[in-house]
């Protein structure tokens, strides 16, 4: 058992302080927002987490966690010392507000005692190790000794969890590679591989990391505007490249491209860093420039159908920035949502978790109850978050409750054939061979001995490999 010290109980350090506490350590959080504290001591989320709710109450009965403002009845016992405040972006730039790791770095300095590791959880800019190694100088208590080590955290909106407990790596950077073993010492029982770098490695290895998987979405996002205006099927397209052991079929969904508080804002900061360093972050900035295209040029197809009907109404499924959360930062349905009332058109909404949020950021926003209220009367449907419960909804129903069925998959969640057969009208993101080819999902028939054939069969649905 270690004593844990986790400064900031946002998503990241709460989720790192739960998952710490019940893998047997005694955790304190240090939270100096008094609405979080009040709900985290009454042994409520302030955030929406799949399965962190259950474990935190879990910890807190059985004492190896709490919460405090105050940092001394924390920081002084802590061998290790967590830095998990909001890094977010600088208002009028791109580049990162480093305010918050300021003043933990400058708060817990003077409440060191011994030896501590100090480690760096948020995502921060490449150099901020260092950075916070000399304002602890500075600022640290008489007898004591510490070390930075960066941690980065991995961890996904909807999965967080699982991510902590099951990584499929643990990053530590350090000037001192014994402090980092310290660190490492906890993540032993996780049997993940654990990286040791320099502190600046680790640092770019989050920022590298989130941008490719960036680039990824947009790759397949620039492939699915391709297909369209060649007559492909970009679902189809990720299938058969997925099936290339060096390509693999993670991130490869078109859709509405990535929102959230970490892609864009990271893939931002580490352009601005590029350029900050002399260097010409082309990539990067493409990356930016096709994810936002891929919303305006769905904004404009949903534009263009309802703006056929006196007094439009478009219905929104789904408004968080993906399933599983009702994070609403950087989330197409903003984007959309706002446009679209700018042309003055109705827009009704249902999401499962992010709507009270919504209402605050889309003044006009009218929301509904499920998503049969949303589409009723509508004149277009559009999916926006790929939640679950949108898969089994009775399509037949909601398209006989519009004033016109159609459909705007910004998913390609939806079968096109199924949903043609009820009545829609059916456009999807990159779906351009919709009228040549089978539109069913792509099969895989997988030979009944593969250990003899070697190999799986793929076959397109109902046409092709015949
Ligand atoms: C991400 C990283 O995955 C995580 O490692 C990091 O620590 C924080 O940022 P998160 O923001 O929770 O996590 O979302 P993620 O599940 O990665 O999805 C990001 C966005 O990409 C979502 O808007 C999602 O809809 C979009 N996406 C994802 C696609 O458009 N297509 C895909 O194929 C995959």
């Amino acid at each position: 058992m270690k004593h844990i010290c986790v400064i900031g109980a946002g998503y990241v350090g709460l989720t790192t302080g739960v998952c710490l506490a019940d893998l047997g350590n005694q955790v304190t959080c240090v939270e100096i927002d008094s609405r979080k504290l009040d709900l985290l001591n009454r042994g409520t989320l302030p955030i929406f987490e799949p399965g962190l709710g259950e474990m935190l109450q879990r910890n807190m009965r059985s004492g190896r966690i709490r919460f405090t403002s105050d940092y001394a009845s924390g920081v002084p016992q802590a061998e290790f010392l967590f830095i998990a405040v909001a890094t977010p972006t600088r208002a009028g730039g791109d580049g990162a507000d480093l305010d918050y790791i300021r003043a933990a770095a400058e708060t817990l300095a003077a409440h060191l005692h011994e030896h501590t590791v100090i480690i760096n959880k948020s995502t921060v800019p490449i150099g901020t190790g260092d950075w916070v190694s000399d304002i602890v100088k500075r600022h640290q208590a008489p007898n004591s000794s510490f070390d930075v080590v960066s941690n980065p955290e991995f961890l996904r909106e909807g999965s967080a969890v699982l991510d902590f407990l099951s990584p499929d790596r643990v990053v530590l950077g350090s000037t001192n590679p014994l402090a980092a073993e310290k660190v490492a010492s906890l993540y032993l029982t996780l049997k993940a591989p654990i990286i040791m770098t320099d502190l600046r490695t680790a640092e770019m290895i989050k920022y590298a990391s989130n941008a490719f998987l960036a680039t990824r979405i947009s790759f397949i996002n620039e492939m699915s505007h391709i297909c369209e205006q060649l007559g492909a099927d970009v679902k189809q397209v990720a299938v058969g490249m997925g099936y290339d052991k060096r390509i693999g079929h993670s991130f490869l969904d078109a859709g509405l491209g990535f929102g959230g508080s970490c892609f864009p804002k990271d893939v931002r900061a580490l352009a601005y860093m590029a350029d900050e360093g002399g260097c010409h972050p082309q990539l990067l900035r493409a990356v930016l420039d096709i994810n936002n295209d891929q919303r305006v040029r769905l904004t404009r197809k949903v534009l263009a159908i309802a703006q056929k009907s006196v007094n439009p109404i478009v219905a929104l499924l789904g408004l968080a920035f993906k399933p599983n959360t009702d994070d609403l930062r950087e989330a197409p349905s903003l984007d959309i949502a706002r446009t679209l009332m700018a042309e003055g058109v109705t827009v009704r909404a249902y999401d499962p978790a992010a709507m009270k949020q919504a209402v605050t950021l889309l003044p006009g926003l009218q929301c509904a109850p499920d998503a049969y209220a949303a589409a009723e009367g509508a004149d277009v449907l559009v999916l926006v978050t790929d939640w679950n419960e949108f898969k089994q909804l009775d399509m037949e129903r909601i398209g006989n409750s519009m004033r016109s069925a159609n459909l705007v998959d910004g998913r390609n969640m939806y079968d096109p054939d199924t949903v043609k057969a009820v009545g829609f009208t059916y456009i999807g993101v990159g779906r351009g061979n919709l009228n040549h080819a089978s539109s069913a999902d792509t099969h895989t028939m997988v030979a009944a001995d593969e250990a003899t054939i070697g190999s799986s069969l793929v076959l397109n649905g109902r046409g092709a490999g015949a």
